[in-house]
């Protein structure tokens, strides 16, 4: 059974054939990194024009990169909430004109529900009941994931996403957009030690989660360095055996990075042996961390559980694993029709 999935929520343009699932026969992404990158951030308005752009062209090389017509498939899945409205109008309209002109089924599907389900379609061990951490430039989330794809929200940032505050973090060190793999590149040169950066709701007793006073500490951190002409940029991380009054950025980098992924590997640990959950999964931008990586997989030794994470193409947004949960909801009987809307907010238990 092949499913066509479309997923225009933020800033990448993408279009996924799969069929049962699991079995992905195209995965195209146009990202739009390139056109946002000189304003540090994405610009909503430039991202739905971008998808305009884009969109038809995406959805047939899926098609065509899967070796498939319209007429081979089951139906048409799409991403109608989270996320920027004008953005997912783009995806929902197209695929609402598709599913019209070519008579097939028609689902809207929660972005989240897509990036949870990423790990099942590549890890066929994963376990249920499971702990998910989404971690991407727009979410923050611990959910506990159980069987028929039920799930209970755990925790959610109050404020900023992690992925959000790499790229703000990034911004304030002027190291460019998006920040995230870059501030994990310096870390691996920097000492976690250097700086203690707060680790806020790190003891709240629940699993929420808040990383704006992380990002405003780094800030005033790196203003009051820069002030005192004690910063020092990246690429000379030796400077402080000269001079010890001096701050790298690799240092800050690295210390930031220390202070985000305590706190969340904290979070999950805790949910995991709180519910008895034999697994964890990572997914989203943010998933790709090292460090966080590594320190989830450290910690989660120590209780006796595994840690799962997709491959990169499924873990930032892609139209697979769009298409991927579409297929258990089909099979459960979600039709939409045409009268589907994109909201910018959506809860995944409300579904
Ligand atoms: O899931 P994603 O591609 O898009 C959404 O936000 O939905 O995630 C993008 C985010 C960006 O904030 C980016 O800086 C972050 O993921 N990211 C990383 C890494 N690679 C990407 N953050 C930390 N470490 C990384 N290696
Ligand atoms: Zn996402």
């Amino acid at each position: 059974m092949k499913i066509l999935g479309i997923d225009t929520s933020c800033d990448e343009t993408a279009a996924s054939v799969v069929a049962n699932g699991r079995d992905v026969l195209s995965n195209v992404v146009a990202s739009q990194i390139e056109a946002h990158q000189e304003y540090g951030g994405v610009v909503p308005e430039l991202a739905s024009r971008k998808h305009i752009e884009a969109i038809n062209f995406i959805v047939n090389k899926a098609l065509a990169e899967a070796n498939i017509t319209f007429k081979d498939l089951e139906a048409i899945a799409v991403t109608n909430r989270p996320g920027l409205i004008g953005a997912l109008l783009v995806g929902v309209a197209s695929a609402k004109s598709l599913a019209y002109c070519h008579n097939l089924p028609l689902l809207g599907i929660n972005h989240i529900e897509g990036h949870i389900y990423a790990n099942y379609m590549v890890h066929d061990t994963l376990t249920f009941p499971h702990i998910c951490l989404t971690v991407s430039g727009g979410h923050t989330l611990l959910v506990e994931v159980h069987e028929g794809w039920q799930y209970k929200v755990l925790g959610s940032t109050q404020d900023d996403a992690a992925g959000e505050v790499y790229d703000k973090v990034a911004k304030y060190l002027g190291l460019g957009f998006p920040g995230g793999k870059i501030i994990d590149d310096l870390a691996q040169k920097g000492d976690p030690s250097a700086i203690k950066f707060p680790r806020p709701m790190r003891n709240s007793g629940d699993y929420q989660f808040s990383f704006s006073g992380i990002k405003t500490s780094v800030r005033y951190f790196v203003e009051k360095a820069q002030r005192a002409g004690a910063l020092v940029e990246n690429g000379q991380e030796d400077a402080k055996d000269t001079n010890p009054d001096t701050v790298t950025v690799e240092d800050i980098a690295a210390s930031f990075q220390a202070a985000v992924v305590d706190v969340l590997t904290y979070k999950s640990i805790r949910a995991a042996k709180s519910t008895g959950a034999q697994a964890i999964t990572l997914t989203g931008g943010v998933a790709a961390n090292s460090q966080l990586r590594a320190s989830l997989k450290a910690a989660a030794v120590e209780i006796g559980a595994e840690v799962y994470y997709p491959p990169m193409n499924l873990c930032t947004d892609n139209g697979a694993m769009i298409a991927g949960i579409a297929y258990e909801k089909y099979k459960h009987g979600l039709r939409d029709n045409l009268s589907l809307n994109a909201a910018a907010n959506g809860s995944i238990v409300d579904v």
